[in-house]
């Protein structure tokens, strides 16, 4: 045997996965190269994940552009603690749309960026606040949706599309860490405002 020729890989099956042996690997990489990164080991029905994906991905871009607005609207003399926590949400948000963009593409879909519709494609909503408490009620509200929402996709992929579930996790512990940040800055604003009572 060459060094180069393939190894058998004898694998114990753990249930219902085992590994495939180096030369069926090898020949099942050539063929549907037009398909790239989704292999036969994917389990998942594609055009479904996709659709979701553009889900996820019109409600980060939504939500990117509530923390934007929030940023440059807030004012009052508690907005400057509350102004970077806005900035920097609408920048992870944004990063959250590209890792969403770029899996789509992976699974050979198109990124829907078409503004038009983009709020009903988005799980949350996108409404203007008068004042900055209403402003991160409303920020708290679309963190939970998206906590929600996105720990219901981690559950339906289950082993079907690992690197879309790996994803969505690394997006969900941002979206959680949002969403705390979001209930202690009320919090605080909520006991200011008992203070001068
Ligand atoms: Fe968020």
């Amino acid at each position: 045997m060459s060094a180069d020729s393939p190894k058998q890989t004898n694998t114990t099956d753990f249930g219902r996965h085992t590994i495939a042996s180096a030369q069926e690997m090898r020949e099942r990489a050539r063929q549907h190269l037009e398909r790239g990164a989704v292999t036969e080991e994917y389990q998942a029905d594609r055009s479904q994940v996709v659709r979701i994906l553009n889900e996820v991905l019109a409600t980060e871009l939504v939500c990117m552009l509530r923390y934007k607005s929030h940023y440059y609207r807030a004012s009052g003399i508690n907005s400057e603690a509350v102004k970077p926590e806005f900035l920097q949400h609408a920048q992870e948000a944004q990063q959250h749309a590209d890792m969403v963009a770029a899996r789509i593409v992976q699974l050979n879909g198109a990124p829907d960026f078409n503004p038009t519709g983009l709020t009903s494609r988005s799980r949350s909503e996108y409404k203007e606040q008068a004042t900055l408490t209403e402003m991160i009620r409303e920020d708290l509200v679309a963190e939970r949706i998206a906590v929600e929402f996105y720990t219901e996709i981690i559950h339906w992929l289950g082993d079907a599309d690992l690197t879309t579930r790996k994803v969505m996790q690394d997006i969900l512990a941002v979206e959680a860490q949002h969403a705390e940040d979001m209930k202690e800055l009320l919090g605080e604003l909520t006991k200011a405002a008992d203070r001068v009572r």
